[in-house]
């Protein structure tokens, strides 16, 4: 059977179509399997865990605060809003893109800087505080990193997920303060 001429570009069409589509799918599911290698998938803390990471943290003026896994900047803006500066650490670009956007909204661009990087390659020593909305197989190599790198004293919030072998010291629901 001989195809309508008119059929043979519309059918390179779709297929070229079908095949960017494809690519596309593969793309995102390598880019969500690396970012899962490299720690917890993007899960914004409610506003009641956000509530407790603020009565934990109790942070001063002057103070210097990280979130590992900043996501989409909530932490970030709650804890700049108490007058602290913050520091975000976030792997996938577009929650960079959308984190910053946000912090401009509130603008509060002098306080929170975020950086689209991993933090398992940020130097936390200069940090009073880091919180981490974490995920189980991370914590133990973690909290090796933050025993590490953090001074003595530096303070440490973690959303749902427990460090192993730290005891903490207060707990909100299941928001845990501990100090290194
Ligand atoms: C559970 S979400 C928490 C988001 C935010 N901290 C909150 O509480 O709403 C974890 C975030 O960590 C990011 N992430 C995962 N591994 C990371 C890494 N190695 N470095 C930086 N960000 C990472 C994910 O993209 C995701 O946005």
């Amino acid at each position: 059977m001989v195809m309508p001429s008119v059929l043979v570009p519309i059918l390179m069409l779709v297929l070229i179509a079908l095949l960017l589509l494809l690519i596309a799918l593969l793309v995102y599911i390598l880019f969500g399997l690396y970012i899962t290698a490299q720690g917890p998938p993007f899960a914004p803390s409610s506003d009641e865990r956000v509530e407790h990471i603020l009565q934990l943290a109790r942070v001063r003026p002057g103070k210097r605060v990280a979130d590992l896994g900043s996501g989409d900047g909530r932490v970030l803006i709650a804890l700049a809003s108490a007058g602290v500066r913050a520091d975000g650490y976030e792997i996938n670009p577009w929650l960079v893109w959308r984190s910053r956007r946000a912090v401009r909204r509130a603008g509060l661009e002098d306080s929170i800087a975020i950086h689209c990087a991993s933090f398992w390659k940020a130097n936390l020593g200069r940090y009073d505080l880091v919180v981490i909305y974490g995920i189980g197989y991370i914590m133990e190599n973690l909290a090796a990193k933050l025993e590490r790198e953090l001074k003595d004293g530096s303070k440490v919030i973690s959303v749902y997920f427990e460090f192993p072998e730290w005891q903490p010291k207060k707990v909100l629901g299941d928001v845990r303060l501990y100090q290194v």
